[in-house]
C-alpha cells in the first residue's frame, strides 16, 4: 500500500463548450476556452513549476516561478493567470525560464528555515519540490540580513500550528478561507517585506473568526501550516479513501496512515459531495476512535443496578439470545424488537431489520429518523412519489434563488453550506425563513434578500400564505403545472391558498413575519429564476411536520421548480447515514425501497429470499415500543448505535420504557446514556473499522472503507450476523459486498448497486438500475416517480404547545458546528474547546425582564419538565424565542421537550416548547443525581 497521490493542476478547471487548440513544448492540446496555459500544460503532462497556484482558488500570479515564453508576445507571462489563445505556440522548459525560476527560487529560500530533514513537512513540501524541480544548487544571499527565521509560532488551534518562519507569503491559505470555505478570516496583514498572513484582527487562529475547517491548511505548500499530529508522528505512508462519518453532507476523504495509526484525514477533490472539501468535525474530530473511554469487551449484568461484567462475545451474545427467545417465549413474539442506527452502514442497517423480521419473527424495527426526517420520507413520497431530496448538491451552482428553511447549514452541513456561500457570492439570491437569525442571513459578503423570522411552529401559515401570493399574483407557471401534476388535485389546492385567510396580511399576526417581507419574499422565489428550497429539522420536528414538507413540494411544482439543475427540494440530512437508514427498511411499515409490509408481492420476494413467513400489518414505531414496554408487553430491545434516552422526547417516559424491559442490548462505541438500563453491552466499531457503504442527502452512496482492525474485534454488521446465528436464523456473509448484492437484487431502485461499480464510479446516487446504470443525479426530470405532481391542502393547525403567562418564552432548538448530535463522538474530541457545554441564547430584552446576565445560570422550564444551562444574552434570536444545542447530556435538553408529534409520523415536536426562564444557581437536582447515577451505572466489576 502507498500514499494515492491527487494532481494538482495549478488553476480550476473551466466549464465551456468553446475549445481553443495550441501547443505546448511541440505538442498539441485542445482545453476548453478559458483554461489557464498551466492547467492545458498539466492536461498533457508538462508540470510547470509554481508555488502560488493551486487548483482549489484562482490564479493569484505573485511567485513568479511559473514563468513561460510564448511566440509572438514579449516577456516572460505567468502561465497560471495567462489563459490560452487559439494557435498559441508555448515553451515551458528555456534555459531563459530556467535562470530566472532559478533566481525566484533562490531569493525564497534564502529566507527560509534550513532545516528540511526535521521539518514535519519534509518530503511533503512544494517549496522542497520546487528548488529541486528548477535545479537551485546554491544560495548565494547569507541570512545576516533581516529575515523571518525566528517569527512565532501560532499554536493555539489544537488541530494544526501556523509556522511563520515559513511562510512564503503565497496567499493560498488567504485565497482558500475565501473562496472555498467562505469565512474571509485571514489576510495579508503588513506590505512588503513585513506581510504576513494574519487571522482576523491580527488575532489568534484559535480567537478569530477561523471555524477550523482546514482548508487553509489544505492550500498550504510549505510546512507553515500543518497537521498538529503530522508535527507529532510524522508523514503518513499509505492511505485510502473512505467517507465522513459525522454528517449528511457525505465528505470524501483519503485516511491518511502511518501502519494502523491514523495520521490524517484529508478532503478528496474527486469526492462529489464535498469537492475537496471538508469541516472541522470529518478533517479532525476523529480522535473518539481512540478515546480512553471507547469500551471494547462486551458486557453483561442482570440488573442495571449491578456493575457491569465484562465476558467473552460467545458469552454475550449467548446470553442475549437466550434472554430474547425466554422473554419471546413468555411474553410472545411480538414482545422484543430493534433499532437500527442511522450512523452505521447501509449494509449494517438492512441486517438489523433482517434480523428483526427474519430472526424475531416481528416488523418492530424503527430508527433514529422516527425523530428528524421522518416527515420528509411521508412528504415527498405523497407529493413526488419518492422519499428523498431532489437534487444532487452540485445542483446549488445553477440556483438564482435559495430558500432555507429551518437549516442552519453553516452549523449542521458546512461543506455545504460553503457551495451554497460561494453561489450566493457569485450573485444568487437568499431567503432564510427561520426564528433565528442563522450566520446565512448575515456574514462576510453574504446577505439574505429576505429573512422571514416567524414564530417557531407556524411554518405552514408562511408557505400557504406564500403559495396565496403566488396563485393570486399570477406567479404560477402553469404551462408546467399543465404538463406534469395533476389538475384535479392543483385547482383544489389554488382555491384554498386564494381564501383570504391564508393572505400575508391575515397570517402576519400568527406567524410575526410582516406581510410586505412575506410577498416579497414569494415573488423573488416565483420569479427569480431557478429556485431551489433546502430545509432541515426546523421543517420537520413539528405537530406539523409532514404538512410543512408538503407545503414546501406545492410550492416547488407551482412554480415549476423540479426536474432541472438548479432547482428543486433538498432535505439537508442530519446524520451520515439517515437516508441509508430508511432507504435499507429501517421503519416498521416499510422493507428496502420504501415498500409496504403490506403489499403482497414485495412481501412474498422477501419471504422467499429469506426463507420465512413475514407478517403484512407494520410493527411497532419507537414510541409504541416504548408505550408497549410501560405498559408491561414490549420486554427486550436490540439497540444499534443510538442514544434513545438523549435523542428521543420525553427523557421521563424513555427511562420509564427502557427501566420496564427485561433485556436492553445496547451497541455502541461508549457506554451512553441508554446504557445505563442496559443489561447488555456489545461494544461498537467505527467508520475507519469496516468496510461498506453511506448514503447522503444527496441520495449518493459511497464507500467506507476499512484503514484498521476493529478494536473491539467485529465490525458490527458481524455482531448482528453472530446474534442472528445464537437465535438460529443463519446468516453467512464474508463481506459487506454480499449484503449489498442481497439489498441490489431485493430493491428496485439498488437494483444496479455493487462494490465494483462504486469502487469504479467513485459513487452512485439511486435509483441505480438498468434505466440509469450510473446513477441519478437529479429526480422527476420528465415526470414525477408517482406520475402526476400532487398538490396537498396544508391547512395551518397550529401546535396545541402554548404559550400563556406560566410559559410565555417558545423554546427552539438546534446544532452548533463543532458538536455532533448527542456529542458522543465530539464531546470526547478537541472540538469541546469551541463548545464545553450547551447554553441558552435569550435576547436582551427577555434576559433584561428576568434579571438574566450573559453567562449566568438560568432555570428552563416547561410543562414537561425543568433543566439548568447558562445564558447567552444576544439578538440572534428574536424576543419571545429562545433557543439552545442538545449536545451535553447533562443538559438533557428533551426534559423539556413536549410529547407532541407530528400528525403523520410521530417525529416528536422539538421545535416548539413553551418555557419559563428565570435566574439559576447552578445544576437543578435532577441533574445533580443523574451525574451520580450515570457514574454508578457505569461501574465495571473488577478483573478477578
Ligand atoms: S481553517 Fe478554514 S476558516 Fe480557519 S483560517 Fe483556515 S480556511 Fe479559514
Ligand atoms: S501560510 Fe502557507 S499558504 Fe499561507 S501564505 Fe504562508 S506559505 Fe502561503
Ligand atoms: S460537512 Fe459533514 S460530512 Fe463533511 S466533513 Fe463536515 S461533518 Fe463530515
Ligand atoms: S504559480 Fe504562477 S505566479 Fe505563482
Amino acid at each position: 500500500m502507498s500514499l494515492i497521490e491527487e494532481t494538482d493542476y495549478g488553476t480550476p478547471a473551466v466549464r465551456s463548450d468553446k475549445t481553443v487548440t495550441l501547443t505546448i513544448d511541440g505538442v498539441q492540446v485542445r482545453v476548453p476556452e478559458g483554461t489557464s496555459v498551466m492547467r492545458a500544460a498539466k492536461e498533457l503532462g508538462t508540470t510547470i513549476p509554481k508555488l502560488c497556484a493551486t487548483d482549489s482558488v484562482a490564479a493569484f500570479g505573485s511567485c513568479r516561478l511559473c514563468l513561460v515564453e510564448i511566440e509572438g508576445r514579449a516577456g516572460t507571462p505567468a502561465s497560471c493567470t495567462t489563459p490560452v489563445a487559439e494557435g498559441m505556440v508555448v515553451a515551458t522548459q528555456t534555459p531563459k525560464l530556467a535562470k530566472l525560476r532559478r533566481g525566484v527560487m533562490e531569493l525564497y529560500i534564502s529566507d527560509h528555515p534550513l532545516d528540511c530533514l526535521t521539518c514535519a513537512a519534509n518530503g511533503d513540501c512544494e517549496l522542497q519540490d520546487m528548488a529541486g524541480a528548477v535545479g537551485l544548487r546554491e544560495v548565494r544571499y547569507g541570512y545576516e540580513g533581516a529575515n523571518h527565521l525566528t517569527a512565532a509560532k501560532d499554536a493555539s488551534n489544537p488541530y494544526f500550528t501556523y509556522d511563520a518562519s515559513k511562510c512564503i507569503v503565497c496567499s493560498r491559505c488567504v485565497r482558500a478561507c475565501e473562496e472555498v470555505q467562505g469565512t474571509f478570516a485571514l489576510t495579508i496583514s503588513g506590505r512588503g517585506f513585513g506581510s504576513r498572513v494574519s487571522p482576523g484582527q491580527s488575532e489568534a487562529f484559535m480567537t478569530s473568526e477561523c471555524v477550523s475547517c482546514g482548508a487553509c491548511v489544505q492550500a498550504c505548500p510549505t510546512a507553515t501550516l500543518t497537521e498538529t499530529r503530522v508535527i507529532e508522528i510524522g508523514q503518513p505512508e499509505h492511505s485510502a479513501i473512505t467517507t465522513c462519518a459525522y454528517c449528511g453532507v457525505g465528505c470524501t476523504f483519503k485516511a491518511e496512515m502511518r501502519g494502523e495509526e491514523l495520521v490524517r484525514m484529508v478532503p478528496w477533490k474527486d469526492g462529489k459531495a464535498n469537492r475537496g472539501h471538508s469541516c472541522v468535525k470529518g478533517r479532525f474530530a476523529w480522535g473518539y476512535a481512540t478515546h480512553r473511554e471507547r469500551v471494547t469487551e462486551p458486557m453483561i449484568r442482570s440488573s442495571i443496578d449491578e456493575p457491569w461484567k465484562v465476558v467473552s462475545w460467545d458469552e454475550a451474545i449467548a446470553h442475549t439470545a437466550s434472554e430474547f427467545r425466554r422473554i419471546q417465549a413468555k411474553y410472545g413474539r411480538d414482545s422484543i424488537g430493534g433499532i437500527t442506527s442511522s450512523r452505521c452502514t447501509n449494509e449494517e442497517t438492512y441486517l438489523v431489520q433482517k434480523l428483526v423480521r427474519a430472526a424475531f419473527g416481528n416488523h418492530n424495527v424503527d430508527t433514529c429518523a422516527r425523530v428528524c426526517h421522518s416527515p420528509t420520507g411521508y412528504g415527498l413520497k405523497t407529493t413526488f412519489g419518492t422519499s428523498a431530496g431532489t437534487q444532487d448538491f452540485d445542483s446549488v451552482a445553477q440556483t438564482d434563488v435559495m430558500v432555507v428553511i429551518g437549516a442552519n447549514p453553516t452549523d449542521a452541513h458546512p461543506v455545504f453550506a460553503s457551495r451554497m456561500k460561494k453561489r450566493l457570492r457569485e450573485g444568487a439570491r437568499l431567503i432564510v425563513i427561520d426564528p433565528r437569525r442563522i450566520d446565512l442571513v448575515r456574514s462576510t459578503h453574504v446577505e439574505a434578500d429576505h429573512h422571514l423570522a416567524l414564530r417557531p411552529g407556524t411554518n405552514v401559515a408562511v408557505l400557504t400564505a406564500m403559495a396565496h401570493v403566488i396563485v393570486t399574483e399570477g406567479l404560477v407557471d402553469e404551462t408546467y403545472v399543465r404538463e406534469r401534476c395533476d389538475l384535479q388535485a392543483y385547482a383544489h389546492w389554488a382555491e384554498f391558498v386564494t381564501l383570504p385567510q391564508h393572505s400575508p396580511e391575515a397570517t402576519e399576526a400568527v406567524t410575526g413575519v410582516p406581510a410586505a417581507d412575506l410577498r416579497a419574499a414569494a415573488r423573488l422565489y416565483a420569479t427569480g429564476g431557478a429556485g431551489a428550497i433546502y430545509y432541515g429539522l426546523g421543517v420537520t420536528e413539528h405537530s406539523q411536520g409532514s404538512t410543512t414538507v408538503m407545503a414546501i413540494a406545492n410550492l416547488a411544482m407551482a412554480t415549476g421548480n423540479i426536474g432541472r439543475p438548479g432547482v428543486g427540494v433538498n432535505p439537508l440530512r442530519g446524520q451520515n447515514n439517515v437516508q441509508g437508514a430508511c432507504d435499507m427498511g429501517s421503519f416498521p411499515h416499510e422493507f428496502s425501497g420504501y415498500r409496504h409490509v403490506s403489499e403482497d408481492e414485495t412481501r412474498h420476494l422477501f419471504e422467499q429470499a429469506w426463507g420465512v413467513a413475514l407478517g403484512a400489518e407494520p410493527g411497532l414505531r419507537i414510541p409504541n415500543m416504548l408505550d408497549e414496554a410501560v405498559a408491561g408487553a414490549f420486554k427486550g430491545i436490540y439497540i444499534q448505535g443510538e442514544d434513545i434516552l438523549q435523542s428521543d422526547p420525553n427523557t421521563k417516559h424513555v427511562a420509564a420504557g427502557l427501566a420496564a424491559m427485561e433485556c436492553v442490548v445496547v451497541q455502541d462505541l461508549f457506554l451512553n446514556e441508554t446504557a445505563n438500563y442496559a443489561h447488555v453491552f456489545l461494544p461498537g466499531s467505527t467508520f475507519l473499522e469496516k468496510d461498506g457503504t453511506f448514503t447522503n442527502a444527496e441520495r449518493r452512496i459511497q464507500r467506507v472503507r476499512r484503514v484498521m482492525r476493529p478494536r473491539n474485534g467485529y465490525a458490527d454488521w458481524e455482531i448482528t450476523q453472530k446474534l442472528s446465528n445464537a437465535l438460529g436464523y443463519p446468516m453467512d456473509y464474508a463481506h459487506p459486498s454480499q449484503i449489498m448484492d442481497e439489498i441490489a437484487r431485493l430493491t428496485p431502485t439498488f437494483a444496479g448497486v455493487s462494490f465494483d461499480r462504486l469502487d469504479a464510479l467513485g459513487s452512485i446516487q439511486w435509483p441505480c438500475n438498468d434505466a440509469a446504470p450510473e446513477g441519478t443525479p437529479v429526480m422527476h426530470i420528465d415526470h414525477f416517480v408517482r406520475g402526476k405532481g400532487q398538490f396537498i391542502l396544508t391547512e395551518y393547525v397550529p401546535t396545541e404547545e402554548k404559550v400563556g403567562p406560566r410559559y410565555p418564552l417558545l423554546l427552539t432548538t438546534g446544532r452548533i458546528l463543532s458538536q455532533y448530535n448527542v456529542g458522543a463522538q465530539t464531546r470526547r474530541t478537541e472540538n469541546s474547546r469551541w463548545h464545553e457545554e450547551d447554553v441558552l441564547e435569550i435576547h436582551p430584552h427577555d434576559a433584561e425582564e428576568r434579571g438574566v446576565r450573559d453567562g449566568e445560570w438560568v432555570r428552563l422550564k416547561s410543562r414537561s419538565g425543568e433543566t439548568a444551562l447558562r445564558a447567552k444574552v444576544t439578538d440572534r434570536v428574536a424576543p419571545g424565542v429562545v433557543y439552545t444545542t442538545f449536545h451535553h447530556p447533562l443538559t438533557q435538553a428533551n426534559v423539556i421537550t413536549t410529547d407532541y408529534s407530528d400528525w403523520a409520523t410521530n417525529c416528536p415536536e422539538y421545535k416548539v416548547t413553551a418555557v419559563q426562564v428565570s435566574r439559576g444557581n447552578g445544576p437543578v437536582e435532577w441533574q445533580v443525581e443523574y451525574s451520580e447515577q450515570s457514574r454508578k451505572s457505569r461501574r465495571i466489576e473488577a478483573a478477578e
